[in-house]
């Protein structure tokens, strides 16, 4: 990371205020922020980001305060997550103040928001005086931006500045929810996406709550822009449970339409542990699509489960061209 320059925050606010997009660092990922009093600068995030209108952006804020002003309602559920996960990677889809410009919500009566924890997101945020919406910087169903380089990258050509905050903590997203009532009327928490607040760091906030509230994972049409393919990195990416053989390859590359055999298969190696694999997942994922190989491919262990290996494997499957685990190929795609 490079020292940040006093100016430069000074100079992401008045770009900010005058509707203009900055890159800027969260505890997940980095951001393409446009400040939500600017239909222009929300403009630009779709424009360069090359994102369709259909998708929603979240809203990050810099106190609960803010948080308040711009949600319809807070339940007191939302709140009591809030108290609890704020700031921090957690996403509460809420019904929207009549204020909140549409494009930032494509159109649905519903606003994500959140309270990031990375000290110069918090600092921009209380600067420009307005929140900042913000999708992760990096160019459409492409891999997510954990450091400063990667959204240089990324965004290469362009003049857009970017606040280097350094390597992110979590190093993947946030996890998005909502709140929705259970058949039997009890309070639902419906995980839209899973994220750096699991399931069941939810599941013992809760034990705090005084009433039964379930926590399930939604299914991916509940988020429009949780698509089935996604942070794509620039060369295939497969799911497989043992390394490929040169038969599957050929398989693949068959299924792939690819223009020749893949001769530099890579393992993307996860660490074991669930924290340094989100942290490094990204990261990685670029690291060995620029290093000369032609085919990425993660090993799907079954010990690999729960917790934050939700978030990982939730990406890496959306992440991947072709799966083989169980003898049975699914769903072969190009990038
Ligand atoms: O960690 C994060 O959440 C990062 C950092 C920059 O804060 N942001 C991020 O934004 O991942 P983005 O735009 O890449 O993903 C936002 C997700 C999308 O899947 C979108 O569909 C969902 O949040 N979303 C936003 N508003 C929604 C709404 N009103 N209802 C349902 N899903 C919504
Ligand atoms: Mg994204």
């Amino acid at each position: 990371m490079q020292p940040l320059d006093s100016q430069e925050l000074t100079r992401a606010r008045d770009l900010l205020r005058k509707g203009d997009v900055v890159a800027i660092p969260t505890e997940t990922v980095y951001g393409l922020a446009a400040s939500i009093a600017s239909h222009e600068g929300l403009k630009k995030i779709f424009s360069l980001k090359e994102r369709p209108f259909f998708d929603p952006l979240i809203v990050h804020v810099g106190s609960f305060q803010q948080a308040k002003e711009i949600v319809a309602e807070f339940p007191p559920l939302a709140d009591f997550l809030a108290r609890r996960f704020w700031p921090g990677p957690l996403t509460l889809v809420l019904p929207k103040a009549a204020s909140v410009d549409p494009m930032i919500t494509s159109g649905l009566e519903t606003v994500a928001v959140r309270y990031p924890a990375h000290p110069l997101a918090q600092d921009l945020i209380k600067m420009v005086g307005s929140p900042l919406a913000a999708p992760s910087a990096n160019k459409f169903g492409r891999t997510s931006p954990s450091t400063a380089q990667h959204v240089k990258t990324e965004f290469e050509g362009s003049n857009l500045l970017v606040i280097d905050g350094g390597p992110c903590e979590v190093g993947l997203e946030s996890t998005v929810l909502t709140i929705a009532k259970a058949p039997n009327g009890d309070d639902q928490i419906r995980i839209l996406r899973p994220g750096g607040v699991t399931a069941e760091d939810l599941r013992e906030a809760l034990d705090r709550w005084s009433k039964p509230v379930e926590v399930v994972r939604a299914e991916s049409a509940e988020s429009p822009g949780h698509l089935k393919h996604h942070y794509m990195p620039t060369i295939p990416l497969i799911l497989v449970s043992e390394k490929p053989s040169a038969q599957t390859l050929s398989e693949i590359a068959k299924d792939l339409a690819l223009k020749s055999l893949p001769k530099h298969a890579r393992e993307l190696d996860l660490s074991e542990d669930a924290a340094q694999a989100a942290r490094l997942l990204y990261s990685e994922m670029r690291r060995l699509s620029e290093s000369g190989a032609d085919l990425l491919y993660v090993l799907e262990t079954p010990e690999r489960q729960g917790g934050l290996w939700a978030a990982v494997w939730d990406r890496l499957t959306r992440a991947a061209s072709w799966t083989k685990t169980d003898g049975s190929r699914l769903d072969p795609e190009s990038p």
